[in-house]
């Protein structure tokens, strides 16, 4: 049995927290350790998602904010990019970094979960979630979320670190599920999309992309 110090145990699960939700003091230094430690994988994820000017694109999860920055970048002028997450302060961060952006109605910030977009069916071009699934226990309500809220032949991007290389990182011992790309593959097709897997050379870990790609 692994013993754990209770000041360490205290430590990692505090990082768990923060990066579960961040939130306070130590969520503004959260929201900037994310935006620069997973900028490359969000950057594939983005490129794998296919945005185009004009699209009605999603991040879901956006932590910093990065993925929303990239994806304005990608649909232009005329597009239209949509920030859910469910930490409250990371939606008041976003709304003030990017409060141009919203102004112009090209974004909109808000309140939303994996399992329950506050989207119309068919509402969405292309959307992205990076390092967010293993917060949550169950994967196939998100999956049929994904699903409703894709129009025909948009996809989403499910952006996930190594799980193996994951599970030695010990914080994640403290409420993350870590499961196998497999997993989340079969995930997306028991909700009807066609899958692609990418694997993304990156640090520490090699980062995985699930491309999920709706029917048309
Ligand atoms: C580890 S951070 C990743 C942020 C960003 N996507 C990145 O890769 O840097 C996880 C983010 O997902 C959010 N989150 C956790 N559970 C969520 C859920 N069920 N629905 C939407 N967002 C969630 C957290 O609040 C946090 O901002």
């Amino acid at each position: 049995m692994r013993v754990v110090n209770p000041v360490a145990a205290r430590v990692l699960s505090t990082v768990a927290g923060q990066l579960g939700n961040p939130h306070g003091t130590l969520g503004k230094l959260t929201a900037r350790i994310l935006n620069r430690g997973n900028r490359s994988l969000i950057d594939a994820a983005v490129d794998a998602a296919e945005p185009g000017i004009g699209d009605a694109v999603a991040d879901i999860g956006f932590g910093g904010g990065v993925g929303l920055s990239l994806l304005l970048a990608r649909v232009g002028a005329t597009g239209t990019v949509h920030g859910f997450d469910i930490s409250p302060d990371m939606i008041a961060r976003a709304a003030s970094d990017l409060r141009g952006e919203i102004a112009t109605g090209r974004l909109t910030v808000a309140p939303g979960s994996l399992t329950d977009l506050p989207l119309d069916d068919a509402a969405l071009d292309a959307a992205i979630t990076v390092n967010t699934v293993y917060f949550i226990p169950d994967l196939a309500p998100a999956c049929t979320e994904f699903a409703r809220v894709l129009r025909p032949k948009s996809r989403i991007v499910i952006g996930v670190n190594d799980p193996d290389g994951m599970a030695k990182a010990p914080f994640t011992r403290y409420g993350f599920t870590l499961r196998p790309v497999a997993e989340i593959r079969a995930a997306l097709e028991a909700a009807g999309l066609e899958v692609e897997h990418r694997q993304i050379p990156d640090r520490p870990f090699t980062g995985h992309l699930l491309i999920g790609r709706r029917a048309g």
